[in-house]
């Protein structure tokens, strides 16, 4: 069943980084190639590559390209070369923690090295290493959470926390993708997620390229279908999920969380440990706010007048109590999640 499921969103080649270019889908499944970190830190910028998991990823894989172009002799120096990349990537984008777990990653294995060329290696096999493992963290991720997703079922979720979010395989989509090897019929349920929409152009052609059943509704009908019995349990990612256990992920899923509960349905955050973020509550994270452009227009049309005032954040916050349980590749997180988040994950 492996060829099943072939999306790769981000690879190391050795002084390259290749990623699928998300921006041109669904219309054309294209590759763009970056030797440089000022371009990695230029694609997370533009979502070219987006997504917790793969975020943080690329961003990793942006510092091993600066410690591969280096010219520095001397440690000290080629730390602060380092330093400078790390600086620029940070800088990306602020909600999705995995982002800065990939660049400390890195830095950590550069920082112990004891000569620039064992640095160069350390972290050339840092991140071909952290680009399987994401692979094999989801796999177990989805393996634990499948058997909450019953023979039948139609699954809601929210912006794409599929194979495009993470290396491959997937969080949320991760789930699914495990339910449907052990062979059960899931259909899911995928809202168009405005103002990016993730959900129509990326989780809708993920799932229709390995021929998971979907059906696509707009931001609105959630409430709607709910009401009509159509929606078995809520499954999506999630960017951050801080120690007390709020969860921080796609704007639109905080509505999707109020309107579980209204309906007795059952929410499920899927997550692989590297997005548990253990130094904060919840009051202390920072939600991206994005650009008027993506909500005045769609796909460069404009549909609002000019000059209207706009607010974009581009992430909310769910908070614990409208949470079932938190899927993660350790096994399950239950309520009271501020006692059983730091137990499992340390
Ligand atoms: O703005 P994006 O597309 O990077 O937002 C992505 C999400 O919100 C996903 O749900 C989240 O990163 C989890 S992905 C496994």
């Amino acid at each position: 069943m492996d060829d099943f499921f072939t999306l790769r969103t981000v690879t190391w080649e050795d002084g390259a980084v290749r990623m699928i270019d998300q921006t041109a889908l669904p219309i054309k499944l294209s590759y763009v190639r970056y030797t440089r970190p000022d371009q990695v830190a230029s694609a997370i910028k533009t979502m070219v590559v987006r997504g917790a998991p793969a975020i943080g990823v690329a961003a990793a894989m942006g510092l091993a390209l600066a410690a591969a172009r280096s010219r520095a002799t001397k440690l000290p120096d080629f730390m602060r070369e380092m330093e400078s990349a790390a600086a620029m990537l940070r800088a990306t984008r602020p909600t999705a923690v995995n982002l800065f777990w990939g660049i400390d990653r890195v830095m950590k294995k550069a920082g112990s090295a004891p000569s620039v060329r064992q640095a160069k290696e350390a972290v050339s096999a840092e991140v071909k290493a952290m680009e399987e493992e994401d692979i094999q963290v989801n796999r177990r991720l989805g393996s634990n959470g499948a058997n909450l997703i019953h023979d039948g079922d139609t699954v809601l979720t929210q912006c794409n926390a599929g194979a495009l979010a993470t290396v491959g395989y997937g969080t949320a989509l991760g789930v699914v993708r495990a339910a449907v090897e052990q062979g059960k019929l899931v259909r899911v349920l995928v809202p168009e997620t405005r103002p990016a929409l993730q959900g129509a152009r990326l989780t809708a052609f993920e799932l229709a390229r390995d021929r998971i059943a979907c059906t696509l509704i707009s931001d609105t009908a959630v409430g709607h279908m709910m009401s009509l019995g159509r929606v078995d349990c809520v499954i999506v990612g999630a960017d951050r999920i801080t120690r007390d256990g709020y969860v921080f992920n796609k704007i639109g899923t905080y509505q999707e969380a109020v309107l579980a509960k209204r309906h007795g349905i059952p929410f499920y955050p899927a997550a692989p440990s590297s997005t548990f973020d253990l130094a904060r509550i919840h009051g202390n994270v920072i939600i991206e706010e994005r650009g008027a452009d993506e909500v005045v227009k769609i796909r460069g049309k404009r549909i609002a007048p000019k000059g209207v005032p706009v607010a974009n954040p581009a992430f909310d916050m769910t908070p614990p109590e409208l949470v079932t349980s938190m899927i993660t590749e350790r096994g399950l997180i239950s309520a009271p999640f501020e006692e059983n988040i730091p137990r499992l994950i340390s």
